[in-house]
């Protein structure tokens, strides 16, 4: 039977300050953390046991899963004292993975194609290694893979610094997008005990061997692996399960909110529950609100995330930022990000009344967990 495990060790260093309090594995995607997604997609393809490789933060991790049943799956862990990379983490859950082919996934991509259609192009191609790919318009920043179109056979696993562009021009390029199913041969590529990446030491091997093969995906897909990521990851997810639902839904908004009549939504939004949005309030577009949040009159929010039980106050603006959890906003405060350069407020974050943060000169303005926010920045 078809196994899976999900990489949820690592340590988000592009996601500081925000998962510095919160593992990466469970930041919010469309308020549920990203791996639950993910345990959803594997679940809906047939897989009823799964590992969970996690480290930092682990406790935290085990403590929101617990053995599974809530999701109705069974979960393993596999602890590293310090993360092993990619392919050592794998290494150390072969007692769950020996019998059978399983789903590896790195734990920080949405995505929403069959996992069943991967398992049975897999299954044709007879390689010990099937890796999804994703073509995306600039590969820069990924691994990209060379691949031979007719056979699916994956040439050559190029990490991001080995890839260069012909005559220096982008140009979009299949890309590793995280998800693979591999054979119980693959551990015989891992040494033991050893920091091992999947990627950069086992793949190349692989494939030298002819025994890696590439699975086109199509549909959205995209990393959270920075803040940025992570907004537009939530945007994009929302907007993808708002256009796949029946009738004229515009928002996710849950039924136990309270929401002012005079307060305006401007889709696509979503609200989570318990969340109190008092009078005059202009909410949208692309606003991605947690549960038991609180929002006092004549506030503005677009294109930003808030966590779960944050209390933001009246006269507030917020646009372009992200907001963990329980987070306090005093009155007046504005919080004004661009498009590229966000204002990020880690867990528990305090921004004093009247305080104005404008980000600019490409630089996002953050604040790590428990400051106190006193004077302004723009
Ligand atoms: P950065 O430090 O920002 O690069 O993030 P990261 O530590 O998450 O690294 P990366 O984006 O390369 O990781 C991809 C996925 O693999 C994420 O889901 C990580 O949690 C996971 N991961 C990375 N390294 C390890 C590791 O050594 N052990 C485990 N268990 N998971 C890992």
């Amino acid at each position: 039977m078809t196994k899976g495990i999900i990489l949820s060790g690592g340590y988000g260093t592009r996601l500081r300050p925000l998962s510095c309090s919160i593992p990466k594995s469970l930041m919010p995607v469309v308020n549920k953390p990203v791996i639950e997604r993910q345990i959803m997609l594997l679940k809906a393809a047939g897989v009823n046991e799964i590992v969970l490789a996690v480290s930092v933060m682990s406790d935290v991790v085990k403590h929101y899963f617990g053995d599974g049943k809530r999701l109705n799956i069974k979960i393993h862990y596999t602890n590293e004292k310090y993360p092993m990379g990619t392919a050592g983490a794998i290494r150390l859950a072969q007692e769950y993975l020996k019998d059978d082919n399983f789903f590896m996934l790195n734990g920080d991509v949405i995505m929403d194609f069959k996992f069943s259609d991967m398992l049975k192009h897999h299954q044709k191609c007879g390689g010990i290694g099937t890796i999804a790919s994703r073509v995306v318009e600039d590969p820069s920043r990924y691994g990209v893979l060379i691949v031979d179109d007719q056979t699916h056979q994956l040439h050559k696993f190029l990490e991001k610094e080995e890839y260069h562009p012909p005559a220096g021009k982008i140009k979009p390029m299949p890309i590793n997008a995280g998800v693979y199913i591999l054979e119980p041969d693959i551990f015989s590529y891992i040494q033991p005990k050893k920091k091992v990446s999947i990627e950069r030491e086992v793949f190349p091997h692989v494939a030298d061997d002819g025994k890696l093969f590439n699975y086109s995906i199509s549909g959205i897909w995209k990393d959270i692996g920075k803040p940025l990521d992570l907004l537009e990851a939530n945007i994009l997810l929302m907007t993808d399960i708002i256009d796949s639902l029946e009738g004229e839904v515009k928002n996710l908004i849950d039924d136990s909110v309270n929401i002012d009549p005079t307060t305006n939504i401007h889709s696509p939004c979503t609200i989570g529950k318990n969340v109190i949005i008092r009078k005059n309030c202009t909410i949208g577009p692309n606003v991605i609100i947690g549960d038991d949040v609180y929002i006092d009159e004549n506030t503005k929010i677009n294109d930003s995330m808030i966590y779960n039980e944050s209390y933001i106050s009246k006269n507030v603006s917020i646009n372009n930022a992200i907001i963990s959890d329980n987070c306090l906003i005093e009155k007046n405060v504005q919080l004004t990000g661009t498009d590229e350069n966000l204002i990020i407020l880690a867990s528990f974050v305090k921004v004093n009344k009247d305080v104005k943060l404008l980000s600019k000169n490409n630089q996002s303005i953050s604040y790590c967990h428990h400051e106190v926010v006193k004077e302004s920045v723009n």
